[in-house]
């Protein structure tokens, strides 16, 4: 079974299959046997609204990541977020923001302010009631731009 969202590059199932000749031969191997994107096992749009939603609460009273956002519009971070991790997560969703390394570059980010980030996203998706194994897959996913958040491949 192909099983695209368990590999690398997986936020960019189902986006950028080739064309041309071939093409349709493969797009119909694939979809005998494609399994739903994570975004779909998640739940889709409503969950990631209401993820990001009850995520930024958690973030906002959190005094170690609390002072990063002061002068940041959390309309469109909130906004660019749920964009964000729809594309990632393999959504039918394109992201219009700016790179992750470009919007965190110079902040001062670093590993132990990435933990916490994680970790509020993790009790996040428990509390909104994401599964185990999604919210898991969901967590691994998102450590996967670990350095592009804390300036270590800019
Ligand atoms: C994998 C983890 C993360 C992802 C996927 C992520 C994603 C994003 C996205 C999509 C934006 C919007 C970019 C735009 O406006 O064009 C953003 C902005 C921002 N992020 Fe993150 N972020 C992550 C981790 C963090 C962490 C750990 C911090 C701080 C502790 C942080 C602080 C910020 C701030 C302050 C902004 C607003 C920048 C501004 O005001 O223009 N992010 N992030």
């Amino acid at each position: 079974m192909v099983r695209v969202e368990d590999n690398a590059g997986a936020e960019f199932a189902g986006q950028g299959r080739a064309s041309g000749t071939g093409a349709a031969l493969l797009e119909a191997a694939m979809s005998a046997t494609d399994s739903p994107s994570l975004y779909e096992r998640i739940g889709g749009a409503p969950v990631v609204d209401e993820l990001i939603e009850a995520f930024y609460v958690r973030v906002l009273a959190d005094p170690l990541l609390a002072p990063f956002f002061h002068d940041t519009p959390l309309e469109r971070l909130r906004r660019m977020q749920k964009e964000f991790f729809a594309m990632a997560l393999g959504g039918p969703v394109t992201y219009s923001g700016r790179s992750l390394a470009h919007a965190h570059h110079g902040r001062g980010i670093g590993r132990e302010h990435f933990a916490h980030f994680v970790q509020h996203l993790l009790e996040t998706l428990k509390d909104i009631g994401v599964g185990e194994a999604e919210a898991d897959h969901v967590i691994e996913h998102i450590n996967t731009f670990a350095n592009e958040i804390t300036g270590t491949s800019y």
